[in-house]
């Protein structure tokens, strides 16, 4: 039987191209890339691709989502792996700093946190490398003066990123992990969704397109009219809790759901994160509420609170992003992650080649990458 690993890799149709370009073209020859990125089968397909280029490949996983069979599967291939999955801030700084430790003169960041303690002990040879996330630019932003010349492009901040991935990927992901873990449907359900950013869209999108009626609560009066624009309900916060059915927050913030919306939840209510922090639906303060009288932990993925007055409220993956928890989490499709992933390869070669500019310190992916990642998406993928 194919592992999950090889399906991935013979889907990604991208980076397959990539890998045997770069086989030729050999844009990282005697370099090697650190990386601190979750270890998993899509980003196993990336780091191959950047081996392929001969590259020597460094790589630790981020907190708790490293996957033994990716990294067994990296070992097998010749990258080295530093550690092994861990839910300890101390043991997975000190991976992050053995990456370093090998000199790297490129970093494939996802966080900011290899730029980061790069600061603390620079060292001459970094060329520069790529950031992943929103969450590694805001940190990395403020430290751009610090970080130059080297540059450093932001793969979130390409519009292809934006919408295939956060927009349309999350989406889907969002949906499909509701109905693996609940096993119920969405047909006629009320759903409201926090925040209209480009993964609240997508959310909102796709359980409308799987008949659900769908209400949006956005602070952002701009975004809130686009939402009913497009045809959702934009109730006040009350309103829409009273309705809803199922609730999930795609803010970005902290404490967007709380013990003090106990009393405005549905009885049999379902509550889904979908956002980067656990902390955007508060469960401690929601568990340590007196009008909380049990918890039982129900089907994987499934906490049901009983509330005082009888009423139940459902709780998935304990608040954590939905589409990476639960049981058999597959996280967002293939082909979203194969084009986000050949934007990292195109930025770190463009790096390796020297054709960035001094002064690209985290900034944007630039318009010449999107446009060869898109035209060469829609060449493969027809
Ligand atoms: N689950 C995944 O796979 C996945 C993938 C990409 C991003 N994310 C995460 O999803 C979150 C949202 O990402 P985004 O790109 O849409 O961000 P964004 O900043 O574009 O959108 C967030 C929106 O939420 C609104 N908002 C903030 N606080 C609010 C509140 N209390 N009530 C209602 N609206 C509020 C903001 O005004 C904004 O429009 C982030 O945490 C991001 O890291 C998750």
């Amino acid at each position: 039987m194919t592992s999950r690993i090889e399906w991935v890799r013979s889907n990604c149709r991208l980076l397959r191209a990539i890998t045997a370009e770069f086989a030729a073209t050999a844009p990282f020859r005697d370099l090697t890339i650190g990386t601190g990125i979750h270890l998993e089968p899509k980003t196993v397909a990336l780091l191959l691709t950047l081996k392929a280029g001969g590259a020597r490949v460094v790589a630790t996983g981020n907190l708790n989502s490293t996957q033994p069979e990716a990294v067994e599967y990296l070992r097998a291939q010749g990258i080295t792996v530093i550690g092994d999955r861990t839910t300890e801030e101390r043991e997975h700084d000190q991976y992050l700093r053995e990456v370093l430790r090998a000199q790297p003169e490129l970093i494939l960041d996802n966080g900011g946190d290899l730029f980061i303690r790069y600061l603390e002990s620079p060292y001459e040879r970094l060329r520069g490398g790529t950031e992943e996330t929103t969450s590694g630019r805001m940190r990395l932003a403020g430290l751009r003066s610090q970080l130059a010349p080297r540059p450093i492009l932001v793969i979130n901040d390409s519009p292809i990123k934006q919408f295939a991935e956060n927009r349309h990927a999350v989406g889907q992901s969002v949906l499909e992990s509701y109905l693996r873990i609940t096993n119920r449907a969405t047909n006629g359900r009320h759903v409201l969704v926090f925040g209209y950013g480009s993964v609240g869209r997508g959310i909102a999108a796709s359980f409308r397109n799987a008949f659900a009626t769908v209400s949006v609560i956005e602070i952002d009066p701009v975004l809130r009219l686009e939402a009913s624009f497009d045809g959702f309900d934009v109730p006040d916060r009350a309103a829409g809790l009273k309705t809803a059915e199922i609730v999930i927050t795609a803010t970005g913030a902290q404490g967007v759901l709380a013990e003090a919306d106990l009393d405005a939840l549905r009885d049999r209510v379902v509550l889904i994160n979908a956002g980067h922090f656990p902390a955007e639906i508060s469960v401690d303060r929601i568990l340590a509420d007196p009008r909380v009288a049990r918890r039982h932990d129900g089907p994987e993925g499934v906490t049901r609170l009983m509330l005082t007055d009888g009423r139940a409220i459902h709780l998935l993956t304990a608040g954590h992003m939905v589409n990476l928890g639960g049981p058999r989490p597959l996280g967002n499709s293939i082909e979203s992650m194969d084009l986000g992933f050949a934007l990292q390869a195109r930025c770190l070669e463009a790096v390796a080649r020297g054709r960035c500019s001094q002064d690209h310190v985290v900034v944007p992916v630039p318009a010449t990458i999107n446009a060869l990642v898109a035209e060469a998406f829609l060449e493969l993928y027809r």
